[in-house]
């Protein structure tokens, strides 16, 4: 097994590992935002931390992760969080209310920092990440995403989660190949807010969107994830319909 290392903004990298035990062929990305005091956003599995641990490695020493970060409590998401926490001493962890207060008080070796609130901005000297609430978005009650602002770099976890050998950028459409993967997974939590939360995303206008399975993506954030809300307003008005018909 080995990750994968590209930079897809200024000082802000995606550690990827592949593997095609999954679809034929998927990826688990990380990323690593490289201020003076470094955050990790998404652990890996507890399998995958060698390789991504050594991936890390070769761009900031282990002991320089000030913050661990992810979208919600999950093992790609979250897995490997103590792994991290015994190999970087002064790194915490850093995610929103409820992700802290049900899961990280219980489930991290060391007490995570206080919960990060909705559109809090923490400084990393040189970049800033604000946490987002998006909760049941794309799932988990507890999710949350990271906007990096120096770069606009949305880190945005499972949302466009597409399959196959990602390279580690892409200009090309991630929209159609995001639905393809919605198809085969099912793994989006379908409600009324799920097309309005994706929406309020594209306030941001990211530059770049740094997809956990998947090439990240350069271009037009805001068209993209608009393009992304109104496939999850179809598909939510397909599911009315389907359980209406179930109903009758
Ligand atoms: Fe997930
Ligand atoms: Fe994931």
């Amino acid at each position: 097994m080995e990750t994968q290392v590209d930079e897809i903004a200024a000082g802000v990298y995606r550690l990827s590992t592949f593997t095609d035990a999954v679809a034929g062929g998927f990826t688990y990305n990380q990323f690593l935002v490289a201020g003076d005091d470094a955050l990790l956003f998404h652990t890996g599995k507890r399998l995958m931390f060698p390789a991504v641990s050594a991936a890390v490695a070769k761009v900031i020493p282990l002991e320089r992760l000030r913050w661990v970060s992810f979208g919600h409590w999950e093992a790609d998401e979250s897995g490997a969080l103590n792994l991290w926490l015994e190999a970087a001493p002064n790194a915490e962890v850093a995610v929103g209310t409820l992700g802290t207060l049900i899961s990280g008080n219980d489930q991290a070796i060391r007490l995570p920092r206080p919960p990060m609130a909705d559109g809090e901005v923490l400084d990393l000297g040189g970049k800033q990440v604000r946490w987002i609430d998006t909760p049941h978005v794309p799932h988990g009650w507890d999710a949350g995403l990271l906007f990096e602002e120096t770069t606009s770099t949305l880190l945005c976890g499972d949302l466009f989660t597409h399959t196959g050998a990602a390279p580690g950028l892409t200009e090309n459409d991630v929209v159609g190949p995001a639905g393809a993967a919605e198809d085969l997974f099912g793994a989006t939590c379908l409600t009324a807010g799920t097309a309005p939360t994706i929406r309020r995303l594209a306030g941001l206008a990211p530059q770049t969107l740094g997809i956990m399975h998947g090439s990240s993506y350069r271009g037009d954030g805001a068209a993209a994830l608009h393009a992304l809300a109104d496939d999850y307003d179809r598909r939510f008005q397909a599911s009315l319909g389907a359980t209406g018909s179930n109903a009758r």
